[in-house]
């Protein structure tokens, strides 16, 4: 799905006619993210300090579940599509922004013991996934949570995983994040392997708002994606669950895959 431009002054105020009841909250918010940023000396802390605000009033609300019933249904969705496009048990996961499992929690469930690898930037973030593994009895599956403060991945082997996923993490980041994940994820992809992530689609200008949600346009990620190497395939029905996002693939391409 596809967005107006949420950094124009004119969908700002037609979006406030609209809404009054929510100006006081994006307000609020406004002035959080301006203090935030203004301590934080680049993106991944500023966005650790958000998501240690939001975590403080909300877990779910923190991966943007205000409600119970949507941080299952998402999660579901996430699982759903996933699994009906290729995963399967005995693949190796990597999860990157995996949140407080809100898809992890299936795929824990899913996979073999000892195969899913969740990283995120949060470390408030992943202490309620913890609890997430407990509430779901999901210990025996040995379930892997890493803090991480970016995504060169150096710390993971090659060609380990059989399925990255990133999803509403993308959405969230400046293109130098998402550079910095596309020139290293090839590596840690096992031959065969596929790249599906999520991201805020525009049609129009490129932009952010807050620095907290980034616009894309397809092409521009397709071009990145190919400058490392790899092919990206824009994933259309993906779009028809009625997501917000949108969904890309990536496979390591034809030379990458010779290199593993
Ligand atoms: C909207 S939440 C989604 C979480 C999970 N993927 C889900 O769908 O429930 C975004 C998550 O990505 C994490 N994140 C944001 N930027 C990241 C980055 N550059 N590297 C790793 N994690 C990141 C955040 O801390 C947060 O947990």
């Amino acid at each position: 799905m596809h967005s107006k431009d949420r950094s124009r002054i004119s969908f700002q105020f037609l979006y406030a006619i609209r809404h009054p009841d929510r100006v006081a909250g994006y307000a609020k918010r406004r002035s959080r993210d301006a203090y935030l940023r203004m301590k934080s000396p680049d993106h991944v802390s500023y966005y650790r300090a958000v998501m240690a605000s939001d975590a403080s009033r909300s877990r779910e609300g923190a991966v943007g579940s205000h409600t119970h019933e949507s941080w299952l249904t998402l999660g579901q969705l996430q699982f759903d599509y996933a699994v009906s496009h290729g995963v399967k048990p005995d693949m190796r996961m990597l999860e990157i922004g995996c949140g407080n499992l809100r898809a992890g929690r299936l795929f824990i469930d899913y996979l073999d013991a000892g195969n899913y690898y969740g990283l995120d930037i949060s470390p408030d973030i992943l202490l309620a996934a913890q609890d997430t593994i407990a509430d779901y009895g999901l210990q025996a599956k040995l379930p892997h949570l890493t803090l991480v403060k970016d995504l060169r991945l150096h710390f993971l082997p090659n060609g380990a995983f059989d399925f990255v996923h990133a999803h509403s993490v993308f959405s969230h980041s400046p293109i130098e994040v998402i550079d910095e994940c596309l020139a290293h994820v090839g590596r840690v992809m096992a031959p065969g392997g596929f790249f599906d992530f999520t991201f805020d689609r525009t049609e129009g200008t490129e932009h952010q708002v807050l620095h907290e949600d980034f616009y894309y346009r397809t092409q521009t990620l397709i071009a990145l994606a190919a400058k490392h190497g790899l092919d990206a395939t824009f994933m259309a029905d993906w779009d028809d669950t009625g997501h917000a996002q949108s969904k890309i693939r990536v496979t390591l391409g034809d030379g990458r895959s010779l290199e593993h």
